[in-house]
């Protein structure tokens, strides 16, 4: 069930993402009138000793299996016993959400430490719709990816991929640890780093900084993105970031709810935003009408 912590934030738009904007995004956060501060992006680099806890990891992980694709990933109770344990200071945000117990802190913890329903619909359907040939030499960006199971299953594909999520603690917590669960295991440590380092990149912070810290590399064939658009607030950021990190044939992926209660974002919604903007078209390619609807959308330059 959801529980949103919805605060109400003022953050002035910030787009469309240009070369120069960087220096304007950090005035800007100064002069936010609600202390919602949004982090700054950066990236973050798997570390050899993320790696030596592998055993541990593997005791502490379960498979899934999409289609003929087997992601490896941490079990949920895992994450809370290992921040109990070892997390101190890292796991600061995922901690804040615990004590308060709220799936999310706006601008603090935006939810990344649960797997979320919408992910297993976007698997199945990238494992019926997408075919093994199609992901070689892909760039695919997984955004706000949380447990990252959408970007293992492009990387178990065979393409290389990104990772952005909101918390670092989320990255280095989670992600990273299933990223690495899902590396062959018979390489050695170094060539597992060599393998991350040549197919894997994480980035940690708000969707704005991110779009600016990466403008520099090569953009996404495809970004796949679950559960993100609940906060109308950030829509526009969201939807700045694919305009700004997309290839021009590119396609975005976006699972999500009908309706997010309590914070008011939901598909239809999200469909009407982006009817009143020029960049894209999209278009409904999966439903599920549950006690929920939930829904995938496909998202193209016009
Ligand atoms: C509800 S979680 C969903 C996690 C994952 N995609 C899933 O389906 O399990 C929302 C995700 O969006 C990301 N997110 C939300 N707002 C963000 C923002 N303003 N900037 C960057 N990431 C954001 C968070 O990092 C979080 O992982």
């Amino acid at each position: 069930m959801f529980k949103f912590n919805f605060e109400v934030e003022t953050e002035a738009a910030k787009s469309p993402f240009d070369e120069d904007s960087l220096q304007k995004v950090e005035q800007e956060d100064s002069a936010i009138v609600k202390d919602i501060v949004w982090y700054k992006a950066e990236k973050i680099k798997p570390t050899q000793t993320a790696l030596s806890r592998l055993d541990l990891y593997e005791l502490n992980a379960k498979d899934l299996k999409v289609g003929n694709t087997e992601i490896r990933h941490l079990i949920a109770g895992f994450l809370l016993e290992d921040i109990k344990i070892h997390g101190e200071l890292e796991s600061r945000d995922i901690k804040k959400s615990e004590e308060s117990h709220s799936d999310l802190i706006t601008g603090v913890y935006e939810g990344g430490a649960k797997i979320w329903e919408c992910t297993d619909d976007l698997l199945l359907y990238l494992s019926d719709n997408y075919e093994d040939s199609y992901w070689k030499d892909k760039r695919v960006l997984d955004l706000g990816c949380g447990s990252g199971l959408l970007g293992i299953y492009a990387l178990q594909s065979g393409a290389k991929v990104d990772f952005q999520d909101y918390n670092k603690d989320v990255l280095e917590q989670i992600t990273i640890p299933n990223v690495m669960l899902n590396v062959q295991s018979d390489l050695s440590d170094d060539d597992k780093l060599a393998f991350l380092e040549d197919n894997t990149s994480f980035y940690s912070g708000d969707w704005s900084h991110f779009a600016l810290l990466t403008l520099d590399t090569e953009k996404y064939d495809l970004i796949l993105t679950s559960e993100t658009i609940y906060n109308i607030e950030n829509q526009q950021k969201l939807l700045d970031t694919f305009s700004s990190r997309l290839k021009a044939d590119g396609t975005v992926l976006v699972a999500g709810k009908s309706h997010y209660f309590g914070v008011g974002g939901g598909l239809e919604q999200f469909v009407e935003v982006i009817k009143q903007g020029t960049a894209f078209d999209s278009e409904n390619v999966w439903q599920a009408d549950e006690n929920l609807k939930r829904g995938i959308l496909k998202i193209k330059f016009k």
